[in-house]
């Protein structure tokens, strides 16, 4: 995904636009540029290959004047992170510029009819071709911008989010989308449209999130919405729910490590009105809607991808225990392209911190569409998986800017336990000194994670003692194979250390073939489930040389004494272990990832979330 920022006002745009491509960094950064007008004047293009910083180096050196202006930050689809494939894009008469997030499907069909038109590109986007099109509609019939946008929106197939500027119409931007977020803030005598809320909230709470196949025209004092059959839509005008602070680093050096230390606070906010120990109950809003319906199901499906699939591993073991119900786990991109069997009143849960990722996005819809009930799992409010979901729940974790899922791996996991015990406890496949006991353990463990983090000096020098490895095995038994996954995924995203996660028991089936001294293995031993297997598996590493790392309960001895270092944590119910287990395992990754001089928070490749199939 890409990142959007443009403003329309009476101050001087390029200090918002920068400040806002920083802000939506984390979306992509491979290259990034902007395009500025002040009134008459002509239209100045930058783009620079690289982050932000190297935009701002060449502004420093240019004419970044105008009031008017679209920004861009890249994570390469269509052609190379280059200069020229750097946004915005120009129409052929470089009247027109164009910024935009998400993929032309149709981009080869449009560029064919379009070369033999005589237009000419220099590019290898899908965006050029897009720009082209809206000049290619605009000059045959001597049309206006907005008119121009409009139709030429209804030959595109694909996802976008789009701000045009036209050098003839300096007054207003238009910006549009289908499938990817716009968000427009609503100052005084000013207009900040971008990606997401983070670049927005400084200026102002008041925001219009634009919808699919919405056009908007804004002006330094107006905003205006046109559907593309031209009719005028009335402004649904929102206030941010979000703080600054939320969004800045707060005194760390990364916003992992920020995001790491935000647990204790973000889990219990997930907890927060949902459940309650002392009075014995656990509600969430959007199951406790649809009980009936959720009750009687035979299956839940659960779409994820990354670490949100690894909470949906987590969720399948508590759901299935819990409650007895059936549970299946799907990558999101597989489940679409194969031909699940989805009967009518199933029910399909997506989970996805952004809620914005395609092939969650488009998982869900296809289960919607054969008859599912659908339930989203989501961080960001308003987001397209929260609004296409029959019912849901947010985890309430706040906005989460590292590119290495952490905070919003802990929320997902905490709903879905409430979830769990709220429907076991409704379908009565618990009982209530059961149900109690773990109502309690799951209010401690906010308390439990800050204790954890307070191992951060002991991690770090385990962190010392891994951070030359080139490979690494993570291994978990039960609810704690899913953590081995997330730790062996957090260390190959952000030290680029080739990691593997595996069900502990699995390792005599292959990975053991490549232990040996230079093979550091992090075991996830907290639950008590197989525990005394899980001893023995240490046992099979070490007699092969292996460096054993393990992640256990505080007073545990028999792996403690034969591993090479262990992290003793606070023991919780074997139900809720992966609460707890995954901290070590992310506070390891991003030590050894700053050991190594990596960029911590914009891992190489790596987006946020993943907008394009
Ligand atoms: C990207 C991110 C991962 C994230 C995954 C799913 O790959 O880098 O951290 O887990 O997308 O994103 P979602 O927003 O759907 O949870």
């Amino acid at each position: 995904m890409c990142g959007i920022v443009a403003y329309n006002g009476t101050k001087e745009a390029l200090p918002f636009l920068i400040k806002g491509l920083k802000r939506l960094e984390y979306r992509g950064y491979d290259s990034a540029g902007v395009a500025l007008q002040n009134k008459n004047g002509p239209l100045k293009v930058f783009k620079k290959q690289g982050k932000v910083a190297e935009l701002e180096k060449l502004l420093a050196i240019s004419d970044g004047k105008g009031t008017k202006g679209i920004a861009h930050t890249r994570w390469a689809t269509h052609g190379k992170p280059n200069d020229v494939n750097a946004h915005p894009h120009a129409s052929g008469n470089h009247n027109l510029s164009l910024v935009h997030n998400g993929i032309i499907e149709n981009y080869a069909a449009l560029k064919l009819a379009l070369q033999k038109l005589g237009h000419q590109f220099e590019s290898d986007t899908d965006t050029e071709v897009l720009i082209h099109l809206i000049e290619e509609v605009q000059t045959k019939d001597n049309l206006s911008l907005i008119d121009a946008v409009r139709i030429a929106l209804t030959k595109v197939i694909g996802a976008y989010a789009i701000v045009v500027m036209d050098v003839n119409e300096p007054d207003i931007l238009v910006a549009a989308r289908k499938s990817s977020p716009l968000v427009i803030g609503i100052g005084t005598n000013e207009f900040i449209v971008a990606s997401d809320a983070t670049p927005i909230i400084e200026y102002t709470k008041k925001v219009v999130y634009l919808t699919d196949d919405q056009l908007a025209v804004i002006t330094k004092d107006d905003l205006q919405l046109i559907s593309y059959e031209n009719k005028e839509i009335p402004l649904s005008v929102q206030e941010l729910d979000m703080e600054l602070e939320r969004i800045e680093k707060g005194g760390f050096d990364h916003f992992m490590k920020k995001e790491i230390h935000e647990q204790p606070v973000t889990v219990r906010d997930s907890m927060s009105g949902r459940i309650n120990a002392s009075e014995g109950w656990a509600r969430l809003g959007g199951l406790e809607d649809h009980i009936n319906r959720i009750i009687n199901v035979n299956r839940i499906t659960f779409l994820g991808c990354g670490t949100s699939w690894h909470s949906a591993l987590i969720g399948e073991y508590l759901i299935e225990e819990l409650a007895r119900v059936s549970v299946e786990v799907e990558y999101a991109s597989e489940f679409r392209y194969r031909k699940p069997v989805i009967a009518e009143g199933d029910i399909v849960m997506a989970i996805s911190q952004s809620g914005e990722t395609a092939d969650t996005m488009a998982a869900l819809k296809s289960a919607k569409e054969a008859g599912a009930f659908t339930y989203g799992i989501v961080n960001v409010v308003g987001s397209s998986i929260a609004r296409l979901a029959d019912a849901g729940s947010y985890i309430h974790a706040g906005p989460e800017i590292g590119v290495a899922s952490t905070k919003a791996f802990t929320g997902q996991v905490c709903i879905l336990s409430i979830f769990a015990l709220q429907l076991a406890h409704r379908k009565g496949t618990i009982s209530e000194p059961r149900f109690r006991e773990l109502l309690v353990a799951l209010e401690q463990i906010p308390r439990k994670i800050q204790q954890i983090l307070e191992l951060d000096d002991k991690i770090r020098f385990i962190a010392g003692e891994l951070k030359d490895a080139t490979n690494a095995l993570y291994l978990g038994r039960g609810k704690n194979f899913p953590v081995a996954l997330e730790g062996a995924l957090k260390l190959k995203e952000i030290s680029y250390i080739h990691a593997e996660g595996y069900p502990a028991a699995e390792m005599k089936h292959g990975p053991i073939a490549l232990i040996d001294e230079n093979m550091p293995i992090v075991l996830v031993a907290t639950n008590k489930d197989a525990y005394e297997k899980i001893v023995s598996n240490v046992q099979e590493v070490k007699a092969r040389g292996g460096k054993v790392i393990a992640i256990v309960n505080e007073g545990e001895t028999a792996i403690t004494e034969i591993a090479d270092f262990s992290i003793q944590i606070p023991e919780t119910d074997d139900i809720f272990s992966p609460l707890l287990s995954v901290i070590p395992l992310q506070l390891l990754s991003y030590h050894i990832a700053v050991m190594r001089g990596c960029d911590v928070d914009q891992p190489r490749n790596l987006a946020k979330s993943v907008t394009v199939e």
